[in-house]
């Protein structure tokens, strides 16, 4: 369990509470590249730590994440006009560039400098791998551009996609971090799911129930090690990384595709799951790539024309309880990811973690937690940078290996949970 002062530090993101200040060290996701498509293309809403704004991309292919909201009366922007180098609010026709600065009011006088002294709240907005990501703190400590490898290999190994989940984005990491479920919850996706079945991994994985979790310190957050039996006097180690504040990844199986997360608050009631997929060595294939669009793996299927799952809360996530009952899907809700969603947004918006009961295998959300708290207090009290924003320590790899069975995990596993550029995974 976890006092509720604490609960409270560890979910609540907005402007000037201990965890949003965490959050704004650090370059996150703000939106798919896939929004923004072309030059003078509609601007999109994008809600961010609580932060309401509007991300636009201007005449000359600038791209820019501002206040929402006009200046002048406090219209909102997305019903602008993005022409000629700048978004137009369509209430009286104020115009602002991609820094937020107001370059034209149409009502005032052309010689006087009104304008000049208008701007709004801006944030940088870059594009890495088929990601835009933005940077809410300080420009003093802005850091290097994020190095994760998924976002860094070349764009035809890589895919990436987004979910709005409706729950508080710690639940939804916890998920990520927690791979105890997975023998459970996902076991008819470890047969079927074109993207993970056909593993010798899947067999270990499903062979023993109770894994043991081992947990270590990386520079950037932690590495969990959940180890099953394999063969005589050998385990089975599947090894997640996370990386502080809210980045992890699945251990890969076989030659598949490996899949993450990236878990970013929208406010403290919703968050957006980033889910990639992407091979350090090759192409993905168009087999592979049909079934993301499809909704395998850690993807999913859509409401047409948004981010939002079709299988969601308001249709019971589509469940089917005969299917259920015929053994064909533990929990009878369709695909990895909304397995995951259905159960995380059943703890309601903001779980009460003062109820909770946990484990030997949550080792791994326990740390996590107490790494969380203590780098926020750091940064609130000492200005302490946390762990993750350092582009080292963002060049980490999930793995998964048989080891002898007095291997010590991470020991033998240094090079596997390193990125090694044009080196494949290793995979069972
Ligand atoms: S509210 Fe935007 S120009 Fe008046
Ligand atoms: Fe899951």
């Amino acid at each position: 369990m976890l006092r509720q002062d604490i609960n409270e530090l560890l979910t609540r993101t907005g402007p000037g509470t201990a965890m949003g200040e965490l959050f704004r060290q650090y370059w996150i996701p703000a939106l798919l590249a896939e929004e923004l498509p072309e030059n003078d293309c509609p601007p999109v809403r994008v809600k961010l730590l609580s932060e309401r704004l509007i991300a636009f991309r201007d005449t000359d292919g600038r791209y820019g994440l501002m206040d929402e909201f006009c200046a002048h009366r406090g219209a909102s922007l997305w019903f602008g006009r993005n022409e000629e180098g700048g978004l137009r609010c369509a209430y009286h026709g104020w115009k602002y560039d991609v820094t937020g600065q107001c370059v034209e009011v149409p009502s005032e006088p052309e010689d006087g400098n009104f304008c000049a002294n208008v701007r709004l709240r801006a944030y940088p907005l870059i594009k890495v791998g088929d990601i835009l990501w933005t940077h809410m703190g300080d420009p003093a400590k802005r850091p290097e551009p994020p190095e994760f490898e998924f976002a860094r290999v070349p764009a035809d190994q890589a895919y990436s996609s987004k979910r709005w989940q409706e729950s508080n984005w710690l639940q939804a990491l916890e998920g990520g971090i927690d791979s105890s479920h997975v023998s459970w919850l996902h076991k008819s996706g470890l047969r079927d799911d074109p993207l993970f079945k056909g593993s010798k991994g899947n067999d270990y994985n499903l062979g023993d129930m109770k894994p043991f979790f081992e947990v270590v310190d990386a520079d950037g957050g932690l590495f969990v090690g959940a180890r099953r039996n394999a063969e005589e006097g050998s385990y089975y180690w599947r090894i997640t990384p996370w990386v502080m504040p809210s980045f992890t990844m699945v251990p890969p199986r076989g030659d598949h595709p490996v899949h993450g997360h990236f878990w970013v608050p929208i406010d403290d009631e919703n968050c957006w799951v980033y889910s990639f997929d992407y091979h350090p060595v090759r192409p993905l294939s168009d087999t592979e790539l049909q079934a993301m669009r499809d909704g395998y793996g850690v993807h999913n299927k859509y409401v047409p024309g948004t981010y939002r799952p079709l299988q969601n809360k308001d249709n019971d996530y589509l469940m089917d309880r005969d299917a259920q009952r015929r053994g064909e899907s533990f929990s009878g809700i369709w695909g990895i990811a909304i397995q995951d969603a259905s159960l995380q947004e059943s703890m309601g918006p903001i779980v009460d973690r003062s109820k909770e009961r946990l484990v030997s295998a949550d080792a791994g959300i326990i740390k996590a937690r107490q790494k969380l708290r203590r780098a926020a207090l750091a940064l609130r009290d000492e200005g302490v940078t946390p762990p993750g924003v350092d582009t080292a320590h963002q060049r980490v790899r999930s793995a998964a290996i048989v080891l002898p069975q007095q291997e010590s995990f991470l020991d033998a596993c240094r090079d596997a949970v390193t990125v090694r550029v044009g080196q494949r995974q290793v995979s069972v």
